[in-house]
């Protein structure tokens, strides 16, 4: 539990600030939505469920940088799926990361568009099988409200109290977005940025 709710957590936090990083404009766009929602000099709860697009902004981190594989079944009975005949006791692995990035389901599917959710009421509570980020069924994720809330806590607050650049003169299309899949997903190479305080919160 503790393994696995952390890691899941700061991978996804990870992902969401290097797409961010990749696509200024989007990076622009949660800032600014961050910084008119919060009042005063932190973050409150409240205020975070009127962050719609920083909402987006990590579904669509869900989406494209999940974990990638389910915790594995086993078939009860023999049936099939899709032409594909499965006997009974076949151990399955349910390829998440291939369903949230299935070309029939989502539209220029490998580009992080957060905007998509916009008029989509596609979740990952487990009922829509385009995105399974916390799995589904009987073994779906129990630490769903705690791991969503402890990420879009730490994104608000990163996004709010700083700007952000990339070391050593790096452009945003050469961020390496290759993965180290073991378990989850994470940047092979993790990422590197410089915080650079808000002008009016210095003070
Ligand atoms: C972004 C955060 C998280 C993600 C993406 C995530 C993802 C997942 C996934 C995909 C599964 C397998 C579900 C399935 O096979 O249907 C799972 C299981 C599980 N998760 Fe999470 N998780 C996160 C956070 C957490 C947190 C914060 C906790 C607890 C504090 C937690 C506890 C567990 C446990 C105990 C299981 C095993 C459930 C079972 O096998 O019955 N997770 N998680």
């Amino acid at each position: 539990m503790i393994i696995g709710g952390t890691g899941a957590s700061s991978m996804t936090l990870e992902w969401a600030m290097v797409e961010l990083m990749r696509n200024p404009e989007i990076m622009k766009k949660v800032q600014t939505e961050v910084r008119s929602v919060a009042k005063g000099d932190t973050i409150v709860e409240d205020d975070i469920q009127n962050m719609h697009y920083m909402k987006m902004v990590v579904k669509e981190t869900f989406r494209l940088h999940g974990p990638p594989i389910l915790v594995p079944r086993v078939s009860r009975e023999p049936c099939t799926v899709d032409g594909f005949y499965i006997p009974l006791k076949t151990r399955i692995l349910v390829n998440a990361w291939a369903c949230g990035t299935d070309a029939d389901s989502w539209e220029d599917a490998d580009s992080f568009i957060p905007e998509r959710f916009e008029t989509s009421s596609i979740n990952y509570l487990g009922s829509d099988f385009q995105l399974l980020p916390f799995g589904g069924g009987r073994r779906i994720c129990p630490g769903i409200s705690f791991g969503v809330g402890i990420i879009e806590n730490a994104l608000a607050n990163l996004l709010f109290h700083f700007d952000w650049e990339l070391p050593n003169g790096l452009k945003p299309h050469e961020l390496d977005m290759t993965e180290a899949t073991v378990l989850s997903n994470l940047p092979k190479h993790p990422l590197e940025v410089v915080p650079l305080a808000m002008q009016s919160l210095q003070k």
